[in-house]
Formats: C-alpha cells, sequence, structure tokens
C-alpha cells in the first residue's frame, strides 16, 4: 500500500471508533476525549501525513482537506493547514469538535459568554484559557463552547478536526467580534479540497 491507502484505512479505522464512541456514550466531554485518544493515536506517525499532501493554496491561504465524511454529513473528519498569521476570530461549532495536532502550532484561546450569544445581535464574552494544540495533544469542544485559534508558525501547520457533522452544513455557527461587543452569523465553510 501506499502512504495515502494506509493513511485511508487509518482514518476508517479511527472514525468508526468515534462513531462507536458517540453511540455507545452520547455527546460529552467524557467521550470526546476518547475521541481524541483516538485522533492522537491516528497522528501518532506523522509520515501518514506528508506535508507535500497538504500544500497551502498556490496564493499562500489556509486550506481545509476532506479526510472523510458520512454519506448523510456526520463524523466529518479535516485536515486544517494554516500559513503564517492565521487567526480565527471567537466561534462556536454547534456540533461536537475534536481537534488534534499534527504539524506545528495552534494557540486555542477559550472563551464563555457573559452576555447574548444566543444569536446575532449584542454578545460579550471573558477569556477563560488558553491551550496550544501541537503534535501529540488535542482540545475538544462541545457544540456552545467559544475558541479562537491563532497560529504563528513561519512553516504552514497541519490539524486535523473532527466534528459531528460536516463544517459546510453548520448554517447557524456565531463568530464573536469582541472589541464591538457582537456576534453574527459565521459564514458557511466554502472550498473545502478532497486528499
Ligand atoms: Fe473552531
Amino acid at each position: 500500500m501506499n502512504i495515502k491507502q494506509t493513511r485511508d484505512q487509518a482514518v476508517a479505522q479511527t472514525m468508526q471508533s468515534i462513531r462507536d464512541i458517540e453511540k455507545e456514550m452520547g455527546v460529552n466531554y467524557p467521550a470526546l476525549k476518547r475521541m481524541r485518544t483516538e485522533m492522537i493515536s491516528l497522528t501518532a506517525n506523522r509520515e501518514l501525513f506528508p506535508p507535500e499532501d497538504f500544500p497551502l493554496d498556490p496564493t499562500g491561504r489556509d486550506v481545509i482537506y476532506c479526510l472523510s465524511e458520512d454519506n448523510d454529513h456526520r463524523f466529518a473528519l479535516y485536515g486544517s493547514v494554516g500559513g503564517e498569521g492565521k487567526s480565527v476570530s471567537p466561534h462556536n461549532h454547534t456540533t461536537w469538535a475534536v481537534i488534534v495536532g499534527v504539524y506545528g502550532d495552534e494557540v486555542n484561546q477559550f472563551y464563555q459568554c457573559t452576555s447574548g450569544g444566543k444569536g446575532p445581535g449584542p454578545a460579550t464574552l471573558e477569556q477563560t484559557g488558553s491551550f496550544t494544540v501541537c503534535h501529540g495533544n488535542g482540545v475538544v469542544f462541545m457544540p456552545d463552547d467559544i475558541h479562537a485559534i491563532q497560529t504563528d508558525d513561519a512553516v504552514p501547520t497541519l490539524h486535523l478536526h473532527v466534528y459531528g457533522l460536516a463544517l459546510d452544513q453548520l448554517s447557524d455557527r456565531l463568530m464573536f467580534d469582541t472589541a464591538a461587543g457582537t456576534c453574527a452569523r459565521m459564514p458557511l465553510t466554502r472550498g473545502i479540497k478532497q486528499v
């Protein structure tokens, strides 16, 4: 088998484990932490994820590669490639999420809503913590959890993100503008590439 075939097989096994965990345990932090353990195992051998298989786009912009998605759009796994200076404002996911590192550091900042945030409009946040996701660790989020991410590495970073529902199906996500004290619908993720 070549690397892609080996990776696809490992991804399929991991995703089956993740489906089984959700079926057995439901959606809660203990279940998501078990999923994270599966994802860290998947990424233990970085030779399965060679950087040349996950390039930035020709203009140097960030790219999201789909590695797995069920026919009903559930259990979607992505490789998220970030260039230097990648930054995503605070947002929720409206589905559960597990993120683990492959290459580089992705700084996650965690927030909680102190007012608003049930829909677009006035909203205020306070930061509750931060964690740097890198190879060998990861973070988990319940649907209403809010985080922001930032990447300062000079070389492209790669992190694997697995969601309960595919990114291009999540039309009710909120993105927060902490300076303005507001939140708005987050644009649907588009331009997802296959790998
Ligand atoms: Fe996120």
